[in-house]
């Protein structure tokens, strides 16, 4: 080749090397970038494995100590905890929701007391509660929303007072954050923070959760009346300014992998906390392909982890955070 014909901006040249490409890097990815989800069941010493999630376990609040240890050792921030609540407990109102001994609580205070600066945050939603596996009230066949938001901000409270950190509203009802922040506030829990899930969408990546939580087999009907529809993202916007404006400190996108598009457009729109959740589907999907060998297990981790941080978020729920903590831990 003669002189002159060469590339004068050389991209590659800052791919050089490890230390090269560490130094321009726009984006990493910390242990406090993930929240774990946790499945709690009652009983003693239980523990049961997830089918349509491998490696992902249900366990009884006696077996919590051991469960969260390594969690804990890693630094990761925050669990979100999920309770599984028996059949014979459920009920078309959810009433198990605001019952102050009832797993999501006593799950709660154990964790607090076991582990006091790991935080915590609560779902809220009647879906682990009621016999419907809706999120909120049923009425002549449809999820009512002002009945169903006041259930929610007693739930909230409750969760408040077992020493949830951080209410989760995950129900997609609207006015549910102003509602449970008022609450929150007559109540003196102004400090306790609210994570919103403001961009939930409708989705099929769910599926596996459903089966964690025995509320899928239940589910009558679909959630379409209330979560977002999966074409939409303006109103993502107006979901998540709606719950800023009501007193959220921290907003969802949910699902993760496939809503990146969404989580990009809510940073730049809003410029506050962002997370995601990178649900059971999406981790059904990767663990099958890792555990047919056409996915390198460690690297499809960490890379789709990065991704999040990559559009936007400053922290994901995944199922994968105790293996992703490892991996930081050792320097992958
Ligand atoms: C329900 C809730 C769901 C998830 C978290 N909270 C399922 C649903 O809306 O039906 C899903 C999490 C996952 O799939 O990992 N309130």
């Amino acid at each position: 080749m003669i002189t002159g014909a060469y590339p004068l901006s050389r991209a590659r040249r800052n791919r050089f090397d490890g230390f090269t490409r560490r130094l321009v890097a726009e984006t990493t990815l910390t242990t406090d970038n993930l929240i774990w989800p946790i499945f709690v069941c009652d009983g003693q010493n239980t523990r049961t494995q997830v089918s349509s999630m491998p490696g992902v376990e249900r366990v009884s609040i006696d077996l919590l100590e051991s469960h969260l240890e390594e969690a804990v050792a890693l630094g990761i921030p925050a669990v979100a905890l999920f309770p599984i609540t028996p059949p014979d407990i459920r009920d078309s109102k959810g009433r198990e929701a605001t019952n102050p001994d009832n797993l999501m609580c006593r799950a709660a205070r154990e964790i607090k007391r076991l582990y006091p600066d790991l935080g915590l945050i609560g779902d809220v939603a009647l879906d682990p509660y009621t016999d419907h596996g809706h999120d909120g009230l049923i009425e002549n066949g449809y999820v009512v929303n002002d009945a169903s938001v006041e259930i929610l901000a007693l739930q909230a409270m409750n969760q408040a007072a077992a020493g949830i950190d951080i209410i989760a509203p995950s129900d997609m009802m609207d006015g549910r954050i102003g509602a449970i922040r008022a609450a929150l506030d007559k109540a003196g829990y102004e400090n306790t923070r609210i994570m919103s899930y403001a961009a939930k969408y409708a989705s099929a990546f769910y599926g596996p959760f459903r089966d964690a939580l025995g509320s899928g087999g239940l589910l009558k009907g679909d959630k379409k009346t209330y979560q977002m529809d999966p074409a939409n993202t303006d109103e993502a916007l107006r979901e998540v300014a709606q719950d800023l404006q009501e007193g959220a400190d921290m907003v969802m996108v949910k699902p993760g992998m496939p809503y990146l598009d969404i989580i990009r457009r809510v940073r730049d729109n809003f410029a506050v906390p962002t997370f995601a959740y990178q649900v059971s589907g999406e981790y059904a999907m990767l663990m099958a392909a890792i555990q047919n060998g056409w996915l390198d297990r460690d690297r499809a981790i960490l890379e789709s982890l990065l991704a999040f941080r990559r559009a936007g978020c400053n922290g994901v729920l995944t199922y994968f955070a105790v293996e992703a903590a490892r991996l930081l831990a050792r320097g992958a």
